[in-house]
């Protein structure tokens, strides 16, 4: 079997409207066989699906490249669908078959005439109504069609109807940019919706991100007051004729049925102002009006849409102490319940949503703050109606009931689950229930902050794109589901919207929600510019993505030079610091790190990364550059903040793990550092005092510098603060504070307690990478290179974990025997060079399917790396086994045994 499958455009399945004028592909092999390279690719397109007349060959490429393959030395046609198969060679002689095609289809790109609609609003006659207005055209076809095609977006969020039924599965389009420099439009194929004769097109429009409330200080309309479509539909017809539907004067426009919606607030719904969409006598309509708004801000989806990932049904149906009813979804999760009711027209009914009861377990809405999270639905009447929200989603794991008519059924209601379509790649195992429960809890907290754009949390009145907790958590995020398109938008706002000497705004998109110029650039949260980049670049070798990022990653770093006058430090400005370090002062959110040692720790490893960066991407001097800006920042930084003797002079966990994960330290140093790390865990009684800063590198530092124990120490602490803490105490997403609800029941603060905060959850990275030890290779990005290095610690017996990377799955899984054998099985994929670290000085001792090492021909070599195995090899499956010692499972120690033996 040698196979090409898994076809992807852009990083996705069957993209349509894509305005890149050289789109990438990527494609997966399957072997049976064992070190399988490839040695050469062909791939076709063709504008039929049959693939029998040939657009454009590559011919045969000698070249083992199969990810991000550009489709160069073709100019692609605007609104133009392509369909693309590849074939290929290994250097074993295998030849695959043509894969199956897949395709992608071009949007608008850069056509003469392109956008010929008018930007369209409600108008006057609606100037003065709240609701989501309507806008409604008529039109008739005479002859058959071929293809039909919308290109819509809007300024707010717009949903789309033809001939009365709901036009594709996304929501909350066109998305959030940075409105006023960067808008999505989406393409959608209507083709089989057309009807012969009459037929109606309309959009609802929601005020959204664009023109609903934002931010803390209850101000709302912050990019703008007036929603409007832009739309065209294009009709071929069979004849070779086309026709276009555009928005303009001639469309209606007309009040609906939803009274009011909004982003934090919820949705008011009147059943009975309902009005089909056919029949236009239900309603009234006036004239829409011509909106003067800028075009040239529009550019194509970036993102994968948000859809309905997932649908809850509740757990149980509650009375609460105060007599409320509540419904429990048994899981914090972000999205809207949909429900069906019956009773009289004019009968409201109401839904609440929180995160949680509080200690005497009553409904609890105060963590809140102004984000009301209600939804109102007045009944039409006559029979059983169902519901779900437009433009509104509530973070929520219980909802409150009012007005509903007993004996309410369960049945009725059902959670769904809304967020960007990611395509899921990580999955983990292992032997402890609770460690699996943090998973799943990082994997919620994922699924509930990335709507669209990667926000802090999902239900207060914040839910902005912080780019620090995106800093934090991106690492971990693109572990569990494929971020590259997700990143992609959010980073190509971050550009637009960073200032011009280099800033970076604190959230993306800077929505500005305190009005005035808000403050900028804070160390961490800025530094998101480098990290999210080249973590992308590391996790999906894109290239691409980094030079377009490139600017800005220097900007930034040119920002943090300019500050204060010594270009080698950065103390002067705001920062949040540690912000929720456990060493805070008392009321303080900011932890005991100096500032200052956290922004010039910062600025060394932003400048490092961007060296990096120039250094891939061939821009040479810029190497050299930053790496003596770095060197005279490392020796700034020891000058102000380490004695000549090696002693960090912040005396704080989070201050040693910076130092150490960012490299900072004389070599000397390190170990110093590394004992003074594990003291002041064991002075915290073995347990963490880290704030956002500090916390995603705890146990990667600790694990790299040999106190593997330590981080399992630390893993496996329940009681606070620790990740399984809120474990035991019920969470099923990540909390923002570690006693954001105390055993007791009390709570960390009314106002700042969010109960599904990503940024903790960054301890994921360290589950993959460490635990079971699949790591990427920067050298060989995207995992073209894989590294496993399985750490099997004390308290747990066995751990499985694959990553779908773009080559393919990556798995690696440890078991550890009642005989004292530790099984230790890694795949490969095809096209993929590996190598396993086995804790064994000697190679004779482990086995790979019981033979000794040098006897399997797959193996390309293996050899000594401390008291380490490293083994060398291609892609395959293999299966490792060698004995750890009875008494002790520290597999250190077996080294030392097996060496002196
Ligand atoms: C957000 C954080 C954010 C912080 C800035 C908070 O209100 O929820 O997650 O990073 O402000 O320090």
């Amino acid at each position: 079997m040698f196979i090409v499958n898994h076809l992807r455009c852009e990083y996705r399945k069957n993209p349509i409207g894509l305005d890149i004028s050289s789109p990438r592909i990527s494609w997966h092999l399957e072997s049976d066989a064992r070190n399988v390279v490839q040695e050469a690719y062909q791939i076709q397109l063709s504008l039929v699906p049959e693939m029998n007349r040939i657009e454009w060959d590559s011919g045969r490429q000698h070249s083992n490249r199969s990810i991000h393959v550009e489709l160069t030395g073709w100019k692609p046609v605007p609104r133009t669908r392509y369909y693309y198969r590849v074939r290929a060679w290994d250097g074993a002689g295998n030849e695959s078959e043509w894969s199956e095609p897949a395709f992608f289809e071009t949007g608008l790109m850069d056509a003469e005439d392109r956008w010929q609609a008018d930007w369209i609003t409600a108008g006057a006659a609606l100037k003065d109504d709240p609701s989501c207005p309507r806008l409604r055209r008529v039109f008739e076809l005479q002859k058959a069609v071929v293809r039909a095609t919308i290109y819509a977006t809007a300024l707010g969020l717009y949903e789309l109807h033809l001939n009365g039924a709901r036009v594709g599965d996304h929501y909350f389009t066109p998305g959030w940019t940075s409105y006023d420099k960067r808008l999505q439009y989406q393409v959608y194929d209507v083709t089989s919706m057309l009807v012969a004769g009459q037929n109606v097109i309309g959009a609802v429009l929601g005020d959204g991100w664009y023109g609903g409330h934002l931010g803390w200080d209850g101000r709302k309309g912050l990019f703008g007051d007036d929603c409007a479509l832009l739309l065209e539909l294009h009709i071929r017809y069979e004849d070779g004729s086309e026709d276009r539907i555009l928005s303009g004067k001639d469309w209606m426009a007309s009040a609906s049925a939803i009274a009011m919606s909004d982003i934090y607030m919820g949705e008011t719904y009147d059943a009975r102002l309902e009005s089909d969409w056919l029949d236009a006598s239900r309603a009234s309509w006036s004239p829409a009006a011509i909106l003067d708004h800028a075009k040239d801000i529009i550019v194509a989806q970036e993102n994968v849409p948000v859809t309905a990932m997932e649908q809850l049904k509740p757990i149980a149906l509650l009375t609460t102490p105060e007599g409320d009813r509540v419904l429990d979804m048994g899981q914090n999760m972000v999205g809207w319940m949909r429900f069906s009711v019956q009773g009289d027209p004019g009968q409201t009914v109401e839904l609440l949503h929180a995160e949680i009861l509080d200690h005497a377990g009553n409904f609890y809405t105060e963590n809140l703050r102004s984000a009301k999270q209600q939804v109102q639905y007045t009944l039409k009447g006559g029979g059983v109606e169902t519901y779900e929200p437009h433009f509104t989603f509530q973070g929520f794991r219980y909802v409150k009931l009012i007005g509903f008519s007993e004996p309410i059924q369960i049945d009725d209601f059902t959670g769904v689950v809304l967020h960007s379509n990611m395509e899921r790649t990580g999955e983990f195992a292992c032997s402890s229930p609770l460690v699996n429960q943090l998973h799943h809890n990082i994997l919620w907290g994922q699924k509930g902050n990335f709507l669209d754009v990667p926000t802090d949390c999902p239900q207060r009145d914040e839910r902005l794109g912080w780019t620090g907790d995106a800093q934090m958590f991106i690492r971990t995020a693109s572990y569990l589901m494929n971020t590259a398109p997700f990143f992609t938008k959010w980073l190509r706002d971050l550009r637009a919207d960073q200032h011009e000497d280099g800033g970076i705004p604190f959230f993306v998109p800077d929505a500005n929600v305190s009005g005035s110029d808000s403050a900028h650039s804070s160390a961490a949260w800025g530094d998101a510019a480098v990290i999210c980049p080249w973590t992308l670049y590391e996790m999906y070798g894109d290239t691409r993505l980094l030079a377009e990022q490139y600017d800005s990653m220097k900007q930034w770093i040119e920002y943090i030079r300019s500050q204060g006058d010594n270009p080698y430090l950065w103390n002067t400005g705001f920062h949040f610091g540690d912000w929720l370090g456990l060493d805070s002062k008392p009321g303080s959110y900011v932890g005991a790190t100096d500032r200052d040692y956290v922004a010039t720790a910062f600025y060394a490893y932003s400048v490092s990364l961007t060296r990096k960066a120039a250094s891939v991407l061939g821009y040479d001097q810029d190497a050299v550059y930053f790496d003596q800006l770095h060197a005279q920042i490392i020796q700034a930084f020891r000058n102000e903040f380490v004695t000549p003797a090696g002693r960090i002079s912040v005396p704080t966990q989070t201050a040693h793990v910076l130092a150490l994960h960012f490299d900072l330290l004389e070599p000397e140093h390190r170990k110093r550092a590394g004992d003074q790390l594990v003291k002041l865990v064991e002075e915290a009684g073995n347990h963490l005092t880290t704030g956002f800063v500090g916390t995603p590198y705890l146990n990667p530092v600790l694990s790299a510098a040999g106190h593997r124990d330590l981080a399992y120490t630390l893993l496996f602490q329940k009681d606070y603060p620790s990740w399984l803490f809120q474990v035991t105490q019920g969470a099923t997403t990540v909390w923002e504070h570690w006693d954001g609800m105390r055993e007791d029941g009390s709570l960390w603060s009314r106002d700042m307690n969010s109960f599904n905060h990503y940024a903790y959850g960054a301890i994921g990275e360290w589950l993959y990478r460490d635990v079971a030890g699949i790591r990427p290779d920067e050298h060989r990005p995207g995992f073209g290179m894989v590294h496993i290095e399985p750490q099997p610690g004390p308290g747990l017996d066995w751990v499985k974990a694959k990553v779908d990377t773009m080559y393919g799955t990556v798995s690696s899984a440890w078991h550890r025997q009642d005989n004292g054998e530790m099984i230790v099985e890694v795949h490969i994929p095809a096209n993929v060079s590996g190598t396993v670290l086995l804790p064994l000085a000697a190679k004779a001792a482990v086995k790979e399917q019981g033979q000794p090492l040098e006897e399997v021909t797959a193996i390309r070599a293996f050899r000594a790396e401390g008291t380490d195995t490293r083994v060398e090899l291609g892609s395959g499956s293999y299966t490792f086994t060698y004995v750890l010692p009875k008494a002790d499972e520290h597999p250190e120690l077996e080294a030392e045994k097996v060496q002196s033996s």
